[in-house]
């Protein structure tokens, strides 16, 4: 392929995510994108994946979950010259460590809010990790079709709450049963509501001059004039959209509609691929990479086991970030200091998976994997160099993990490697006792752990307390001081699964503490500080 048509490649790539709190809309909204991208072709194609029942362990839930996510992982589709990928997050909060490290591989994110409820606690921990990331976001408020919150206090909500400036790109027209529509600030058009599922045609009306008579023909005269007062406040107190703030993460667009009734969706996504980032660059150990970068570079953001426990493969689920990635070429494993070539190479297109030859910038491909990898690595021509955050949080759940079985000691070791090479948690190993400690996000991760070592591994684990707070790393630059830390800190001492020193606190105050002692240690929350 020559030089501008991968380019133009690049150009044309949308990498996104879609972030809510359960029950905002995110599954709707995902299904919506899809039936405009012509991948699928009704409304009910795409499974919902979060797990209903969080309180008790279901484990065909958590089984069929995990068929699922291999599925809608990923799901790419054409729209107007754009190949538009959108990468799926979990729902549940106890899988929110997955949808954090999906975050690394997005270049830009939608966040949907309920109108009713407006941002709730999940919005706030996933913003703040793409806040963090300086990744680019828009607001879509869902459920218009319902009471919920006056449009302008949502908007305070949104900035105070989740530390956003925000700029409305359109505007809603009444609520609930009086929901008139939405007026387009960025195209200066009126779309009237009528509510509907599965039609993807659209009324729209050109309302160019406010004062028009034709809006309060079109929504009566009391919601035309609603409409033309909050729109003058909103000029007033809202900047102006400009793309460059937006993509600098200084401000946020904001759009309104009802996924459900397929409204306010198109002009979402047409705004979205006009307005949001190519491909982004990556930070590594050694340089920054552009995408336009003819030589490839890609990382492993999610590894994905196969659910069939009689074959124990799994699929690898890389980012290209530079280059044309061929199949059947020879690529350096960074970390394994290795050449590999893979020939099982799979793109993600809607629901359906197919093989691919090559993939470009902002693509995420599926390597066939026999356990190689571990979520982080990077591929690239023979460049030494790791792709840099893609994080471990802190976990804030954590058990000893014993074995069950002494004559599955070898599974059972196997089994938890593999899994922390999948992320499902993360492990630290006590230094005092040199017994192994699990760290999850959320407690329902160590049922999956103990159901999935028995029926992937047929190794036996049991669980016992251990009274943590917060695992933190502790980065101290003198070995001196931290052999002393060490020492002295000995019963809360853990090395992770590199080998980095960890805190395991037993309370904020142990933390507070420890920082007393050691004025020049630093305690971090996220790995890759
Ligand atoms: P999630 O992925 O963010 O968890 O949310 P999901 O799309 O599953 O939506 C949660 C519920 O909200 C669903 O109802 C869905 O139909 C509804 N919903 C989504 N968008 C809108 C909207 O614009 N207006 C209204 N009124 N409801 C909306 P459910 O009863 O939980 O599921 P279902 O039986 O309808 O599938």
């Amino acid at each position: 392929m020559s030089a501008p048509d991968f380019q133009s490649e690049i150009f044309r790539r949308r990498t996104f995510g879609i972030i809510s709190h359960p029950d905002a809309g995110k599954t709707t909204l995902t299904e919506k994108l899809l039936l405009f991208g012509g991948a699928i072709q009704e409304a009910g194609a795409v499974k919902s994946n979060k797990i209903k029942k969080s309180t008790t362990s279901d484990f065909m839930e958590i089984e069929k979950q995990r068929g699922i996510s291999v599925a809608t992982s990923v799901m790419g589709f054409e729209y107007q010259g754009c190949k538009v990928n959108i990468l799926d997050t979990p729902g549940h909060k106890d899988f929110a460590e997955d949808t954090y490290r999906t975050l690394t591989a997005v270049d830009s994110v939608i966040v949907v809010i309920d109108v009713a409820k407006g941002v709730e606690a999940q919005t706030e921990r996933l913003v703040e990790v793409c806040t963090m990331r300086s990744i680019p976001i828009i607001v879509f408020i869902n459920k218009l079709d319902r009471f919920g919150k006056d449009a302008i206090d949502l908007l305070d909500e949104v900035e105070q709450r989740l530390k956003l400036k925000v700029t409305p790109l359109s505007w809603p027209i009444g609520m609930g049963p009086h929901f008139k529509g939405v007026y387009s600030i960025y195209k200066k058009d009126l779309k009237l509501f009528r509510p509907s599922s599965t039609t993807v045609s659209e009324e729209w009306a050109s309302i160019q001059n406010l004062e028009d008579p034709e809006l309060d023909r079109q929504v009566g005269a009391d919601f035309a004039d609603a409409l033309r007062e909050d729109l003058e406040m909103v000029s007033a107190v809202y900047p102006e959209f400009k793309r460059e703030d937006y993509l600098t993460q200084k401000v946020c667009p904001v759009f309104f509609g009802s996924a459900v009734n397929n409204f306010g969706v198109k002009e979402l996504l047409e705004t979205f691929i006009e307005i949001a980032p190519m491909p982004l660059p990556a930070k590594t150990d050694l340089r920054v990479v552009e995408p336009t970068e003819n030589k490839f570079t890609g990382f492993v953001f999610k590894i994905h086991a196969n659910i069939d426990p009689k074959h124990r493969d799994r699929i690898a689920f890389v980012k290209i970030v530079s280059g044309t990635f061929h199949r059947n070429q020879n690529y350096l494993h960074v970390r394994q200091e290795r050449m590999m070539k893979f020939s099982s190479v799979t793109a993600f297109m809607a629901s359906k998976k197919s093989t691919v030859d090559e993939a470009y910038p902002g693509d995420i491909v599926g390597l066939h994997d026999t356990g190689n990898f571990r979520i982080g690595d990077t591929l690239t021509e023979g460049e030494k160099m790791n792709i840099m955050g893609i994080p471990s949080f802190s976990p804030e759940n954590f058990r000893y993990i014993e074995n069950a079985d002494p004559l599955k000691q070898k599974q059972l070791a196997k089994g938890i490697d593999q899994l922390m090479d999948e992320g499902v948690a993360q492990l630290f190993v006590h230094q005092m006792t040199n017994r192994k400690i699990i760290g999850t996000v959320g407690p329902l991760q160590f049922e999956v752990i103990q159901h999935r070592l028995e029926h992937e591994y047929g190794a036996k684990c049991k669980w016992e307390p251990i009274n943590i707070y917060k695992a933190c790393w502790v980065e101290l630059s003198d070995p001196k001081e931290l052999e002393d830390f060490r020492r002295k800190k000995l019963r809360s001492f853990a090395l992770d699964k590199h080998q980095r020193p960890v805190f395991l606190a037993d309370s904020a105050y142990a933390i507070q503490m420890a920082q007393e002692d050691f004025p020049n240690a630093k305690f971090h929350f996220i790995s890759d500080f």
